[in-house]
């Protein structure tokens, strides 16, 4: 989320829409259409600076606040855990089609809150754990986003306390807190807790969507509930406690509570998660053109990021490995190297290399001749986080079938089809 300033009109798509046109059975959920928009690449193939700009600074304000909130409730609400007893079978299937537009930065899904309805976009986001859209009573948001009216809907409740994001660069947003009504591609939860933010930064009013879906655990939860996944699960509204992304240019999708299997092919590689907060697995290590550079560290998988992160000193020591590869000031701080050939990037978490396409890798030319910029980015993710985690965003998602299994408490890569 956050991850672009750039706004664009919203691709036409809403559930109802989907709904009654197809609704998409998988075999296990329901398949959400996403939306993506923006991208880092212009039209003629050279890197946006000013976009990447604002790009990095915002990914990192999210993830500060993120640590915020891991550090705040960690302690206090301890690991949740989920009985067995969590998963009948008489589940229902879910699913919302991602739908693409201009190019890669972010993917995007409409979702309806209250009685009767009310849609909105939002970002899928595995990387925090609540739902906000702006309210009707918001003076600082923006006008062509849709707001929340909690009086125009029979089964919204306002809750005590305040709701509030406080970013790293001291924006804040925030809001009162309400239960309600929440569909995302038909699967239907009630008394979903979500704020309605009533002030918002400028940053936060210039993004293309209007709210967030956090799919990660409840321990990281700013509003202290259940994030609308596993409300999902505990009200029965899933038929498996998973959810699964594709992320691509055509056919994206977040299919809820269970995977599609017409989007990938051969086994699912599970890896178990090393905690319950973000969507993290261990034993990761990177290669290029075949040789592991780096290893043995930890992995947040991130739907809303955009792309990949570590350390600086760790990022410095791959780059070191392709000859003619530079930190680039003009370009704050992102890499370059020189196109072509694009290196192989592959990653492996102890069983088969998943490869990084050199689209992917490549964000386009850096203005410098010959020289393009790197997708793998020097990122600080604040104290609490070791120096062995990298982080991937939609650079490496786009590449695989990604799921997400709070049965399992796994995560899960397979081929795309
Ligand atoms: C991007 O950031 C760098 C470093 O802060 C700055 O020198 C450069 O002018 C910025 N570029 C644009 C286009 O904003
Ligand atoms: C809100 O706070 C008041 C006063 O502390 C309390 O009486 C009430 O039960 C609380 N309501 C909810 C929904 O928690
Ligand atoms: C945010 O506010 C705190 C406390 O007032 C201050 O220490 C910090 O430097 C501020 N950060 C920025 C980026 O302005
Ligand atoms: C990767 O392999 C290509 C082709 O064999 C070669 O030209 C390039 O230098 C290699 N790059 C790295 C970083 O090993
Ligand atoms: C990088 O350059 C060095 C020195 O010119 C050379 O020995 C090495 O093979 C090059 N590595 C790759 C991957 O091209
Ligand atoms: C960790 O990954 C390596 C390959 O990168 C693999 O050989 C090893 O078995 C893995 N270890 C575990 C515990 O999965
Ligand atoms: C890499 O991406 C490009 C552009 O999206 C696509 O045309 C190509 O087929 C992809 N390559 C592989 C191996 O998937």
């Amino acid at each position: 989320m956050f991850r672009t300033a750039i706004v664009l009109p919203l691709f036409a798509l809403s559930l109802l829409d989907f709904a009654s046109a197809s609704p998409l059975e998988s075999d296990r959920g329901v398949a959400i259409p996403l939306a993506k928009r923006g991208s880092l690449t212009k039209p003629d193939g050279r890197f946006d600076v000013a976009k990447a700009n604002a790009t990095r600074m915002q990914l990192q304000r999210k993830h500060r606040q993120n640590l915020i909130s891991a550090e705040r409730h960690l302690g206090l609400k301890g690991l949740s855990t989920l009985s067995p007893d969590a998963f009948p079978h008489d589940r229902k299937r879910g699913g919302v089609a991602l739908t693409d537009q201009e190019e890669d930065l972010l993917w995007s899904g409409t979702i309806t809150i209250g009685t009767p309805p009310q849609k909105f976009s939002v970002d899928f986001d595995t990387g925090s754990s609540d739902l906000w859209v702006p309210s009707s009573k918001c003076s600082t948001c923006s006008r062509r986003h849709n707001a929340y009216n909690a009086a125009l809907s029979s089964t919204g409740k306002l809750k005590n306390g305040t709701f509030s994001i406080h970013y790293a660069d001291n924006s804040t947003s925030s809001g009162p807190i309400y239960t309600d009504k929440v569909t995302v591609g038909g699967v239907t939860v009630t008394g979903q807790f979500l704020s309605a933010v009533k002030t918002e930064s400028s940053q936060l009013a210039q993004e293309p969507t209007d709210g967030v879906l956090g799919l990660a655990w409840p321990s990281i939860s700013d509003l202290n509930s259940d994030p609308f996944f596993f409300t999902a699960i505990y009200q029965s509204a899933v038929k498996e406690g998973a959810f699964a992304f594709k992320l691509a240019s055509h056919g994206s999708e977040l299919c809820i509570g269970g995977t599609n299997s017409k989007l990938y092919s051969g086994p699912i590689e599970y890896h178990p998660i090393i905690s319950q907060d973000y969507w993290q697995i261990d034993n990761g290590s990177v290669s290029l053109n075949g040789t592991a550079v780096s290893s043995g560290f930890k992995t947040i998988i991130d739907s809303g990021t955009t792309l990949m992160g570590a350390r600086a000193p760790v990022v410095e020591e791959f780059y070191a490995r392709i000859n003619g590869s530079r930190q680039d000031p003009e370009l704050n701080g992102y890499y370059s190297f020189p196109c072509d050939p694009v290196p192989k990037v592959s990653f492996n978490w102890g069983g088969r290399d998943w490869e990084i396409n050199a689209s992917d890798f490549n964000l386009g030319e850096s203005g410098e001749p010959g020289q393009c910029v790197g997708a793998l980015v020097p990122l600080d993710l604040g104290p609490r986080v070791g120096d062995d985690v990298w982080l991937l965003g939609d650079t490496f998602m786009k590449n695989v079938y990604s799921v997400f299994s709070v049965e399992k408490k796994s995560i899960g890569f397979a081929e795309l089809a």
